[in-house]
């Protein structure tokens, strides 16, 4: 009987997918020690003395890292054809100017083409805006309320199928993105639908639709080499090619594209920051483990999880790094250090234990040293000498600050009272940091600097 049970139970465990399996640490005094690689230390041993050895030698080694072992190698823009299909310099009751723009994507070895849905709100009485570029796990019309964005088909993750919208379209029913206040503050914002630049299917097949696809020959495998693209390398990818189309809009502020993006979408917006320096600033939502939390932390979501979980959002190399993330030639100080001397707002929540707020803000801490090289604060000022902020024990010296008052420094870093969202509050902060940087603007309530 005992043997049947037993028997039982061993079926039932393999039916169960291994990461689902997996139990996440939540105990503090369980994160273990680690020091993290040090983003000032050259691969031959030197140390980065200036901003200019940092950004023509250091950081160009660290760039090389993440695409060699993390995300994959992304290639250049292929030809792009942007109609501006709606203009309507009436919209949301006249404070907007609203465009819908068809982002076409050719393949430069077949027929194929990707289109990306665009949506863009900029305020009326401006001539050129700061604007949003808002990665959406939703389609445009879903969006907002506006009754005159247009529906299209949409992927179905359920189904792996593309799908005609439904008779009766739920507009706006997204507390995402309160584009009323945005506009209000004097900024636009552009939506797009992450699906449209790749499905994000469970299974990790949405490559077949997406830009990937585009540079593959018939038959060939998205994962063909070590180093290829994943997911969020194509997302972040399509990104630069909304960018590339706002350049050019005579409603935007080309000097002041913001890159935002929640959760997967937020790891997205730290690696498209990393490597579109375009976008003068960065926000990064919940972006958790492989986003800013720092791996070596163990707590939460884990690489080795994520790697059986996610692998279809990585490189093939990264897979590697499952059961040996201290091996790992980077961690997350550092993928938030490639964005220096550029301002970086990461947002957390409490209730999101999952992503680890409590690592973002030590990884915060962690790439304090390259922000200092330019003069900058990252979320403490008491940054110790040296390399030490590098050790878990100093790190974790350091009280997080108090929920919802959001640090305002060069970094930005809050901690919501909530779950795993973008939160219509967090809104004022996402403004308030970007007034404070483009236009000197005091915060509305911030923990000033010390
Ligand atoms: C999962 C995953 C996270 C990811 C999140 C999301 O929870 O484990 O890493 O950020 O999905 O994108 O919603």
């Amino acid at each position: 009987m005992k043997k049947i049970t037993l028997l039982a139970a061993i079926l039932l465990a393999s039916l169960v997918p291994a990461h689902a399996r997996f139990h996440p640490n939540y105990d503090e005094s369980k994160v273990g020690t680690y020091t993290l690689p040090d983003p000032l230390l050259m691969s031959d041993g030197r140390r980065v003395a200036n901003t200019n050895q940092w950004l023509a030698l250091r950081r160009p080694e660290i760039l090389s890292l993440y695409k060699e072992y993390i995300y994959g190698k992304s290639p250049p823009a292929c030809k792009a054809v942007a109609r501006v299909w709606d203009v309507d310099t009436h919209a949301l009751g006249g404070h907007a100017i609203r465009k819908q723009i068809n982002i076409e994507l050719f393949s430069p070895i077949s027929t194929n083409r990707v289109v990306l849905h665009v949506l863009l709100y900029t305020p009326a009485d401006k001539e050129r805006a700061p604007t949003f570029l808002c990665l959406s796990f939703d389609p445009n019309y879903r969006d907002v309320p506006d009754p005159l964005v247009a529906v299209y088909p949409t992927w179905n993750r359920k189904t792996d199928k593309l799908v005609p919208p439904p008779r009766k379209v739920v507009r706006g029913k997204s507390h995402n993105w309160p584009v009323n206040e945005i506009i209000a503050d004097g900024y636009g914002i552009a939506l797009v639908d992450y699906n449209d630049i790749e499905p994000d299917f469970a299974d990790g097949s949405g490559w077949r639709y997406g830009v990937r696809a585009l540079f593959l020959k018939p038959g060939q495998a998205p994962n063909a080499v070590p180093d290829a693209w994943g997911a969020i390398s194509a997302w972040a990818w399509g990104a630069s090619r909304i960018l590339d189309y706002l350049l050019t809009d005579t409603n935007v502020d080309p000097a002041r594209v913001i890159m935002l993006g929640h959760s997967r979408l937020g790891k997205t917006a730290l690696w498209e920051g990393a490597q579109d320096s375009r976008f003068p600033l960065v926000i990064a939502s919940s972006s958790g483990e492989m986003g800013a939390s720092l791996s070596r932390r163990n707590y939460g979501e884990t690489v080795t999880s994520m790697s059986k979980a996610f692998p279809y959002q990585f490189c093939p190399n990264f897979l590697q790094w499952s059961n040996r993330i201290p091996s790992m030639p980077v961690d997350s100080h550092m993928l938030v250090s490639l964005i220096a001397p550029r301002p970086l707002y990461l947002n957390t929540g409490s209730l999101d234990q999952w992503s680890d707020p409590r690592g973002e803000f030590e990884a915060a801490i962690a790439a304090g040293p390259v922000y200092r090289l330019f003069g900058e604060e990252t979320v403490v000022s008491n940054l110790p000498p040296g390399n030490a902020v590098l050790n878990s024990s100093v790190l974790e010296s350091f009280p997080p600050p108090p929920l919802d008052v959001p640090v305002m420094h060069d970094i930005g870093f809050q901690t919501h009272t909530g779950k795993h969202d973008i939160l219509p509050q967090d809104w004022r902060r996402f403004l308030d940091f970007a007034d404070m940087h483009f236009y000197g603007k005091q915060p509305h309530r911030y923990l000033p600097r010390k």
